[in-house]
């Protein structure tokens, strides 16, 4: 054990998950076991080793429930049940304790902003305006045209899918996430429901104190069953202001956005949940955040929860316009502005989720990296970025091997809801026009790219199943996978093995403080992670050009070379850097400055 090592420094706020990689499973696409051609729940178990091997320390499953799968899991119909697609509970079960016997814990994914509308509640909701269960879900009466102001000529019926003879607006101006209004029209009882995501996932109604309740004893259920804490699905969207207000932000994410991201009981809500449920037991709590601030982070910690995910970084490259579905650049000024807004922020309170990958995001290496020439070397640069910042990294399938977009030529290639729901709407409106266009931005934006199979070896679809899979897989399989990752003494699979070792290794990498040196250099990013007794010196050129960098005076001298992209063995910091391009590199100081 190095001396800057894992020796006992109490002063740290120390927690189990802060200490921990997670290692996010998107079962759909990860390895079939029954030859169906979608990946299942005993398919993981087969690679349990594997992920022993590589070093990480948490799962998080993706949905795994009963689901009529429109949104692959995400619309949840039991959330007690597994999908017979996936396998059994004996089977989950078997995950679990596999897991747990190789050190492992298990995460799960909590959906409740909404479920599916094959739900019991649901069926039962929507079966009479007097149902108990009417408002476990938001429904509301239309507006009539005179109400909204709008003409007879003006109204469009087709845009809202109604009946004939039904002339009326939704209650609100709210989109949805994926498209188009967030309401739709339920000619059973004659009233529309609120839907932030597909019209087939219905949001859940959390003024309502049983529906909690329900929630709350569900989640008691899994953590009863021995999981080790949730990813909380788009948590903060469930608190919805009395009244429904239109939206007031013509530049929110989706119209409606003001209204009902970090609603008015947001923080009522989540303490409640961590004061019933979450305070008896040792998990971890990861909440996905549609918009939030280094500020409200800060009280979701005060909450109770772990940590969130933020997506400011994953913004970058959104057009001019706004939104997801525009394309724009990213810069290094950009996101390292970003990134090192939250690490300061958290600094003192709170604590950074680190994630540049997962199932809704077009792959890291295609995005922040070059997906051509420098693949291998731009992949173990970014690696180096997010095991290397303070945080929990989070990784994701496929991320250790450099796992790119996917080629796609078509739209018969995608399965994305979001991606096909929001393609149909930018046609309708004009918005996107031509063929050309949509596939440049389905190739640059689809979450598809990140849900081809994972590429186990070379053989016929890459190892994933002996079926057909369900996705197409991506053609350079042959070449990116794991069997021969794992051969490759360079590949970056080691690369992922060797940083995951160290931070096992250095707490300094766990618990160190972050300083950036390079505010304003066009490509290099230079950052120490610094504890009582230990400093690490960070550089990385973010660039497919080589080129020189002279470090602060007061790293120049002996240092480890913990870990560098271009193999290289040793060296201290001389005054100068000469870094090739997508060059990262990892330094042990011997002298470090605070000790
Ligand atoms: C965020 C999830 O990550 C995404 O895949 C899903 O479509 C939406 N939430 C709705 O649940």
């Amino acid at each position: 054990m190095s001396e800057s090592g894992t020796s006992t420094t109490p002063e740290y706020d120390r927690e189990w998950w802060k200490e921990a990689v997670v290692y996010q499973i998107y079962p759909r696409s990860f390895n079939d076991s029954n030859g169906d051609g979608v990946g299942d729940i005993p398919g993981i178990v087969e690679k349990l080793d594997y992920l022993d091997e590589l070093g990480v320390d948490v799962v998080w499953l993706n949905p795994v429930y009963e689901s009529p799968g429109v949104d692959n899991g995400y619309d949840i119909a039991d959330y007690r049940a597994i999908n017979d697609r996936y396998g059994t509970m004996a089977d989950w079960e078997e995950l679990l304790a596999g897991l747990h016997d190789r050190d492992m814990r298990l995460i799960m994914d909590l959906v409740v902003n909404h479920t599916s509308d094959e739900h019991a509640w649901f069926q039962r909701s929507r079966s009479s305006r007097d149902s108990e269960y009417r408002d476990y879900y938001i429904w509301r009466e239309g507006r009539s045209l005179r109400e909204a102001g709008v003409s007879e000529a003006e109204f469009d019926a087709s845009e809202y899918h109604l009946p004939r003879g039904v002339r009326e607006l939704p209650p609100n101006d709210w989109e949805s996430f994926f498209g188009g209004s967030a309401w739709t029209y339920d000619e059973e009882t004659g009233e529309w429901y609120l839907h932030l995501f597909d019209e087939r996932q219905p949001d859940l109604n959390w003024q309502s104190e049983t529906l909690r309740e329900e929630i709350y004893e569900m989640m008691g259920w899994w953590l009863q069953k021995g999981i080790d804490g949730f990813r909380m699905d788009v948590i903060n969207l469930i608190s919805k202001p009395e009244g429904l207000p239109d939206g007031d932000d013509s530049d929110a994410i989706v119209r409606g956005a003001d209204q009902f991201v970090n609603g008015p009981n947001i923080h009522e809500y989540i303490s409640e949940m961590h004061d019933r449920v979450l305070s008896n037991y040792d998990a971890m709590t990861v909440g996905e955040m549609a918009e939030v601030t280094v500020d409200e982070a800060l009280r979701f910690s005060e909450d109770g929860m772990s940590m969130v995910f933020n997506f400011d970084h994953l913004r970058l490259d959104f057009g001019p316009e706004g939104g997801r579905w525009t394309k724009g650049e990213w810069t290094l000024d950009g996101l390292r502005s970003t990134l090192t807004e939250w690490q300061e922020g958290l600094e003192a309170e709170g604590w950074n989720s680190l994630h540049f990958n997962n199932h809704d995001e077009p792959r890291m290496v295609s995005r922040f990296g070059d997906d051509g020439e420098y693949r291998r070397e731009s992949a173990k640069l970014l690696a180096t970025l997010l095991l290397t910042l303070k945080g929990t990294p989070f990784m994701y399938q496929g991320e250790e091997i450099g796992m790119q977009n996917y080629p796609f030529s078509s739209l018969t290639e995608v399965r994305d809801v979001d991606t096909l729901n929001n393609v149909r709407f930018a046609r309708e409106s004009g918005r996107l026009e031509t063929d050309e266009e949509v596939l440049e931005l389905v190739q640059h934006r689809s979450r598809d790219n990140a849900r081809t199979p994972m590429q186990w070896h070379d053989d016929e679809h890459a190892g994933f199943t002996n079926g057909t899979p369900w996705m197409p897989v991506n053609p350079n399989y042959t070449e990116v996978n794991v069997a021969a990752a794992r051969r490759d003494e360079r590949s970056v699979h080691r690369y992922y093995r060797h940083l995951l070792s160290l931070r096992d290794e250095y707490e300094v990498f766990v618990y160190g403080d972050y300083t950036l040196h390079t505010p304003d250099h066009e490509q290099v990013w230079a950052y120490s992670r610094v504890t009582t007794d230990a400093e690490l010196f960070v550089v990385l050129n973010f660039d497919g050009t080589a080129t020189t960098y002279a470090p602060p005076a007061d790293v120049v001298g002996e240092a480890e070379l913990l870990a560098s992209n271009y193999g290289l063995a040793t060296g201290g910091i001389g005054e100068t850097l000469d870094l090739s391009p997508w060059e990262a590199r990892v330094y042990l100081l011997d002298d470090p400055v605070t000790a």
